[in-house]
């Protein structure tokens, strides 16, 4: 704990209310979000599934996800296992503007569909800065996401059914970006903006215990 406070002693922000283990443990979480590995959820219905995409993100570190479905997101805290506390997750409103954004970004779309010509999901290259689309239980992905796509991808089903639970080919598609990551080394020094670490940490270890005090 000591070494890592020491290694990231710049992220400190000037007020505190957590003890230095906790402060240790929300840099450590902080310094490894990837920062530009992102998850849209393309009216995925099931709170359950939209609550266990977002704890498969918090397993792998992503920071920033996106939804289109009722505007309040109902999660259950008890799948999320309130991971959904400690991440980004937007609502979009207008989708084509939010390709259109995202794309300005210079993120690539990679979106999951049973098209012919999609490609097995360990084709992709995730180290680039990438959104991961995921569709509806029974519809799959709308067309503005296939309209929008820059790579479509399968994950092989090899048995009588033809799809997976969307919270599970997330997952798979997670941990495969994750392995990626890893090997390239985009977990051992912070992808996240400085002054950003900064801000969310004074909001996680000092607005966030005021507020719940109060
Ligand atoms: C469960 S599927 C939709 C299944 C649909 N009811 C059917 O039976 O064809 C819902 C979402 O899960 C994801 N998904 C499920 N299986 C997948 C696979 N084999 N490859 C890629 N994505 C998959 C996609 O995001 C899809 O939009």
């Amino acid at each position: 704990m000591e070494i890592l406070l020491e290694r990231y002693k710049d992220l400190v922000p000037d007020r505190y209310l957590v003890t230095e283990e906790r402060l240790a443990k929300m840099i450590n979480v902080l310094v490894h979000r990837q920062y530009t590995l992102r998850v849209f959820m393309d009216y995925v219905y099931s709170h359950h599934n939209l609550s266990a995409i977002v704890r498969s993100c918090d397993a792998v570190w992503v920071w920033w996800l996106y939804y289109r479905h009722q505007k309040q997101l109902r999660l259950n805290d008890e799948v999320t296992m309130w991971a959904h506390k400690w991440l980004l997750i937007d609502y979009v409103e207008d989708i084509k503007d939010f390709y259109k954004s995202i794309k300005d970004q210079g993120y690539q779309i990679v979106v999951t569909t049973l098209d012919q010509d999609s490609k097995d999901f360990r084709e992709i290259d995730y180290t680039k800065p990438t959104l991961i689309v995921v569709g509806n239980e029974v519809d799959w992905v709308s067309k503005e996401s296939i309209d929008f796509a820059d790579e479509k991808v399968i994950i092989p089903m090899y048995g009588m059914s033809q799809s997976l639970n969307v919270s599970v080919a997330t997952a798979v598609i997670l941990y495969e970006a994750q392995r990626q990551r890893q090997i390239a080394g985009m977990y051992d020094s912070p992808t996240f903006p400085k002054d950003l670490i900064i801000k969310i940490l004074y909001k996680w270890a000092f607005e966030d215990i005021i507020k719940n005090k109060s």
